[in-house]
C-alpha cells in the first residue's frame, strides 16, 4: 500500500494537476490539505479541458475527494464548481466529495480586504489572487475565523458574522476607504451555501483514517508551490499556507508515518505570477518563445506569467524542504527546437558562489544566475511514449537534472492531454 504526496517545487502552476489526475487512476481517494480557489489545475481528458480551482484533481477519475482542514474554501465558488462538473456528466454528490468541518469559509469581507489591501499598497503589492486567502487565514490564526462546523449550525453563525463585521467594517471603511458590507446580505447568501453543502461535511481524519485502516491508497494532492509556501517561500511574496509536503499532515489530519511518497513536479523551465524576485528570469525572445509556446496564462487570474530557465538552486531546496523522492518533470516539450538551454546550478551574490536558496529577499534579488549550457532538441517529442525514444539531448537534460538535484525523475509530461505522458516509474505500482 502506498500513501502519495503531490508537490510543486517551483513557484506554483507546475502543472500538478495533469500529474494528480493521472496518478488518481491508482489511488482510492484524492485529498487537498492547503489553499483555495488561489490555485487553478488544469486538466485535459479527451480533448476537453477542465480548471478546478477547489475540487481536487482526482475528481475525473471517479476517485472521491477531500477538502481538508488546512484549505481556505469560499462556497460560493464550491458551489459553482460542483456544478460545473455535474452539468458534464462528474458525480459529485456527498459521497464523492467530502469537506472537512474545520476547514475555514472564505467570508465576503475577506475578498474585500484582500482587494482593499493590495490597492493601499500600491506598487508594493504582493500581487495576490485577490480571492480572500491571506485575510481567511489571518482570521484563522487569529481565532476569529469561521469554519464549516459554524458555517451549518444556525444557532452561532449569524451572531460570528455579526460581532466579526463590526470590526472588518472598520478596517474597510476608516482604514482602507472600501465599502463595507452588510450582514444580512451576507448571513442570507451563506445560509443559503450552508443548506446544500451541510451533507458533504465531515471528520475528513476520521474518515481518511477509515479508508487506510481498509488498504485504501491515498493521493495528497498540492496547491501552489514550495517557493510560495508562507515559512520557506520568498516572503512576503508567497500564499498564507505551507505548500510544503509536511502539511499534506497537520492539513488533513493524518500521521507522517501514512507517507511513503514524495513527487516533486518540476515545469522544465521556471514561471513566476505575481512580484518578487527571481534569478533565471528570461526578459529577451527566448522567454517570449517560451512563454507563447508553453501558454503561460494563471489558470485562476489570466495574468501573463513571467517565464525563465530551470533553476536547481530552487529544486534542491524543494527536494530538501519536501523530502522529495521522485519528480515529475512537466511540459518538457515546450523547450523543443531552442539550440541550446540553460540550468542554473548556482547564484553569484557579490563575488561569491552561493549554491543555496537566500531567505534574504534583498541577497536574492542581487543574485545572478550562474549556467550551464546545453544543446538542444528539434524534434517535436510530443507523441513519444518511452523514455528511449525520447532524442539524445532530452534524455541528458534529464539526466542532468536527476544528477544535480540527485533526485530521480519518474515522469515526464510532454503535452496537456492524460495520454501525453512518459511513466519511468509509477510510485503506486512500482
Ligand atoms: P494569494 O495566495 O492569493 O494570497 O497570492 C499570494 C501570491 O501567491 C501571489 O504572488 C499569487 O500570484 C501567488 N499564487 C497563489 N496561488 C497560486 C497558484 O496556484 N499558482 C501560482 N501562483 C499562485
Amino acid at each position: 500500500m502506498s500513501n502519495v504526496v503531490i508537490i510543486g517545487t517551483q513557484w506554483g502552476d507546475e502543472g500538478k494537476g495533469k500529474v494528480v489526475d493521472l496518478l488518481a487512476e491508482h489511488a482510492d481517494v484524492v485529498v487537498r490539505f492547503q489553499g483555495g480557489n488561489n490555485a487553478g489545475h488544469t486538466m485535459v481528458v479527451q480533448g476537453k479541458q477542465f480548471i478546478s480551482h477547489l475540487v481536487p484533481s482526482g475528481i475525473l477519475q471517479g476517485k472521491t475527494c477531500y477538502l481538508g482542514n488546512g484549505m481556505v474554501i469560499d462556497p460560493g465558488v464550491l458551489l459553482e464548481e460542483l456544478d460545473y462538473l455535474s452539468d458534464h456528466g462528474i458525480s459529485v454528490g456527498p459521497d464523492q466529495v467530502r469537506i472537512s468541518e474545520k476547514a475555514h469559509v472564505i467570508m465576503p469581507y475577506h475578498k474585500s480586504l484582500d482587494h482593499a489591501r493590495e490597492i493601499k499598497k500600491g506598487d508594493n503589492k504582493i500581487g495576490t489572487t485577490g480571492r480572500g486567502i491571506g485575510p481567511c487565514y489571518e482570521d484563522k490564526a487569529s481565532r476569529r475565523g469561521i469554519r464549516f462546523i459554524e458555517l451549518t449550525n444556525s444557532n452561532v453563525f449569524a451572531e460570528r458574522v455579526k460581532s466579526i463585521l463590526e470590526e472588518k467594517n472598520f478596517t474597510l471603511e476608516k482604514y482602507l476607504s472600501a465599502a463595507s458590507l452588510k450582514a444580512d446580505e451576507i448571513i442570507d447568501t451563506y445560509t443559503a451555501y450552508a443548506v446544500r453543502l451541510a451533507p458533504y461535511v465531515g471528520n475528513i481524519s476520521v474518515e481518511l483514517h477509515r479508508s487506510l485502516r481498509t488498504g485504501k491508497q491515498i493521493l495528497f494532492e498540492g496547491a501552489q508551490g514550495t517557493h510560495l509556501d508562507i515559512d520557506h517561500g520568498t516572503y512576503p511574496f508567497v500564499t498564507s499556507s505551507n505548500t510544503l509536503s509536511g502539511n499534506a499532515c497537520c492539513g488533513a489530519g493524518i500521521g507522517p508515518k501514512e507517507i511513503q511518497h514524495v513527487i516533486g513536479i518540476v515545469k522544465a523551465y521556471t514561471t513566476r505570477v505575481g512580484r518578487g524576485p527571481f534569478p533565471s528570469e528570461l526578459f529577451d525572445d527566448i522567454g517570449d518563445t517560451i512563454q507563447e509556446k508553453g501558454a503561460e496564462f494563471g489558470a485562476t487570474t489570466g495574468r501573463r506569467r513571467r517565464c525563465g530557465w530551470l533553476d536547481t538552486v530552487i529544486l534542491n531546496n524543494a527536494v530538501r524542504l519536501n523530502g522529495l523522492t521522485g519528480l515529475a518533470v512537466t511540459k518538457l516539450d515546450v523547450l523543443g527546437g531552442l539550440d541550446s538551454l540553460n540550468i542554473c546550478t548556482g547564484y553569484e551574490y557579490q563575488g561569491e558562489t552561493l549554491d543555496y536558496f537566500p531567505g534574504d529577499l534583498q541577497v536574492l534579488g542581487e543574485c545572478k544566475p550562474i549556467y550551464e549550457t546545453h544543446p538542444g532538441w528539434s524534434e517535436d517529442i510530443s507523441g513519444i511514449r518511452n523514455y528511449n525514444d525520447l532524442p539524445e539531448n532530452t534524455k541528458k537534460y534529464l539526466r542532468r537534472i536527476e544528477e544535480i538535484v540527485e533526485t530521480p525523475v519518474q515522469i515526464i509530461s510532454i503535452g496537456p492531454a492524460r495520454d501525453e505522458t512518459i511513466v519511468v516509474k509509477n510510485p503506486y505500482t512500482a
